[in-house]
């Protein structure tokens, strides 16, 4: 049985990061869906915020200071201490990238260049043009391939190994072959990104599903936050491409039908740049109140900054414009739409990565340490990524006493064969619904009661249609048998993550009667500090969704009203 000191699932940024701590000293690999340099990462695109203090206009900045508007922008419910650990890690991981060859954005002195972004107030983000998340993956890809780290791609893990309170590694779907193998770890590290396409509406990739977290949820672990889903203010009508925040911090305005730039009326000092939530829900509130376009639509209005600025600075959101949106934004203001984006909660984690598991790791978005709190600001994802999976990396290398343990091959197999016997029943099964079926009804339920503005009667009914889909799901058939490149059994097994997570988020959802961050309700629309400010932890016991409730780290600063 193949066996590795540390095994990383995920080939995006904190994944790969994770492999290049660990690489010099220890034999890791990294399992991919897909060749690491097609991750979900790669689709980032306006920046990453570091505290340079290169804004042109000389605004002075400190990561205590970056620390402060990202747990303003949380809400209040990101842990403080860990805000502060990633802001402070900030300056430096950029300027590792930078060394490592990444080719960011330059002012005309040289100086790395940054943008404004949301619940800011001035430029913090550093960006390569509008492809930042593309630049950061090909960095980290060459120096995973020059430390020599073994790459496991177009594998799809489908079950974590948990036994007698250890990680002894994964049981994977080796795309390939068509086989279901099991690989053995003395660490893992979990790095598979976010669950964006439990909804209908999202800028994730197809990738996107969330297994990873489902499967840390099957396993025992607690998912911490999960209510807290993130909304994009700006996505491409109709395919909800996302068309980056940095036109916004490029100068780009929020028009209605009109003709009204209508930030004035909900963020009147930041107007377009004000933090996500605050800005989604103002667009969908026009939308709602008939000052959208027919369809369900506003403008993005990039006209006013010239041809020779969009074209060195958001080339990438002209480009899917045309292909995507048969439009060009240089003459012709952009149709846009909130959409998923980012989920805040996930796996419980510390700072160093470190979940209820102690030979088990997460970082990325699939991890909730939590920095983000209930809203992330823009530009603190990729950040997130690259300072937690090194972060990650050096806890296990220092923690060299774990290396001694041997994953239990007994208890791999039994995974294996567990799995296999799964599978070979879901084949056999002559009827039943597909999972594409299943799936489109979560998704459309997942957009229509679990978006920007909930309350109680959607609440309830998402959770109750939620329990109908996975009964249902117990009845699901897989049409197609497994073999080389027969991707069927992999999104039936995926799915039962997603139908999970989708009952956990709506759970976590109707228990929080309040509205925090990206969690507005109709029904209880003021933050409640005195009932709400803690984070929900939701575990699976018995095929039940339990929640219990853990403290917030407000230890820098005392929560305030959050005025923009
Ligand atoms: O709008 C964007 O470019 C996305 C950035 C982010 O999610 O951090």
């Amino acid at each position: 049985m193949i066996k590795h000191d540390v095994l990383v699932v995920g080939g995006g940024l904190a994944g790969l990061r994770a492999a290049i701590g660990l690489a010099p000293n220890r034999n890791v690999a990294v399992i991919s869906q897909v060749h690491p340099v097609r991750s979900h990462s790669g689709a980032a695109q306006g920046g990453v915020n570091a505290a340079l203090g290169n804004a042109p206009d000389g605004t002075v900045d400190s990561p205590e200071r970056h620390a402060f508007d990202t747990i303003k922008g949380s809400d209040y419910l990101a842990d403080q201490p860990a805000a502060l650990t990633m802001c402070r890690l900030a300056p430096e991981v950029v300027y590792e990238m930078e060394h490592w060859g990444a080719c960011f954005s330059r002012f005309p002195d040289g100086r790395i260049a940054q943008r404004p972004f949301g619940g800011t107030g001035f430029a913090r983000t550093c960006y390569s043009s509008d492809r930042t998340g593309h630049v950061l993956l090909q960095t980290l890809y060459e120096q995973a391939v020059k430390l020599g780290v073994r790459v496991y791609s177009e594998q799809m893990v489908t079950r974590l190994v948990v036994r007698d309170g250890r990680c002894h590694g994964v049981v994977l779907y080796d795309l390939k072959t068509g086989k279901f193998e099991c690989l053995g770890a003395r660490y893992c590290v979990f790095a598979t990104g976010g669950y964006g396409r439990i909804f209908g509406n999202s800028t994730n990739a197809l990738i996107n599903t969330g297994s990873g977290i489902g499967m840390a949820a099957q396993a025992g672990l607690p998912l911490k936050d999960m209510e807290f889903v993130q909304f994009h203010p700006t996505s491409l009508f109709g395919t909800n491409i996302l068309i980056t925040e940095g036109a916004r911090g490029e100068g780009a305005y929020l028009v209605n039908r009109d003709g009204e730039r209508f930030m004035s009326r909900y963020a009147p000092s930041v107007m377009e740049l004000a933090p996500r939530d605050i800005t989604a829900r103002s667009i969908q509130t026009e939308i709602a109140e008939g000052r959208g376009f027919p369809g369900g639509y506003v403008h993005l209005d990039l006209r006013h900054l010239g041809k020779t600025r969009i074209l060195e600075r958001l080339p990438g959101i002209r480009q899917i414009c045309l292909d995507f949106g048969g439009i060009d934004p240089i003459d012709t203001p952009i149709p846009i739409q909130p959409a998923q984006h980012y989920s805040m909660g996930g796996i419980g984690t510390d700072s160093s990565g470190m979940t209820s598991v102690e030979n088990f790791y997460a970082a990325g978005e699939c991890a909730c340490v939590s920095v983000h709190g209930a809203n992330r600001l823009g530009g603190n994802s990729l950040l997130d990524t690259v300072v937690f999976g090194r972060l990650a990396a050096e806890a296990i290398n220092a923690r060299s006493a774990g290396f001694e343990f041997e994953p239990s091959e007994a208890a791999l197999i039994e995974s294996r064969a567990a799995q296999q016997q799964q599978a070979d029943n879901l084949i056999s099964r002559e009827h039943g619904p597909s999972h594409a079926e299943i799936r489109d009804e979560l998704r459309a339920c997942c957009s229509g009661k679990l978006g920007i503005f909930r309350n109680e009667e959607d609440l309830s009914d998402a959770v109750a249609l939620i329990r109908r889909l996975r009964d249902r799901y117990c009845g699901v058939a897989c049409r197609t048998r497994t073999g080389p490149y027969q991707t069927e059994i992999v999104h039936v097994l995926h799915l039962e993550c997603q139908l999970l997570l989708a009952e956990i988020i709506a759970t976590g959802a109707l228990a929080r009667k309040e509205s925090r961050g990206s969690h507005y309700r109709n029904d209880y629309p003021t933050r409640d500090d005195g009932q709400w400010l803690k984070h929900t932890v939701a575990r699976i016991s018995d095929q039940e969704v339990q929640l219990t409730y853990t403290s917030v780290d407000t230890s820098l600063h005392e929560p305030k009203a959050r005025t923009y």
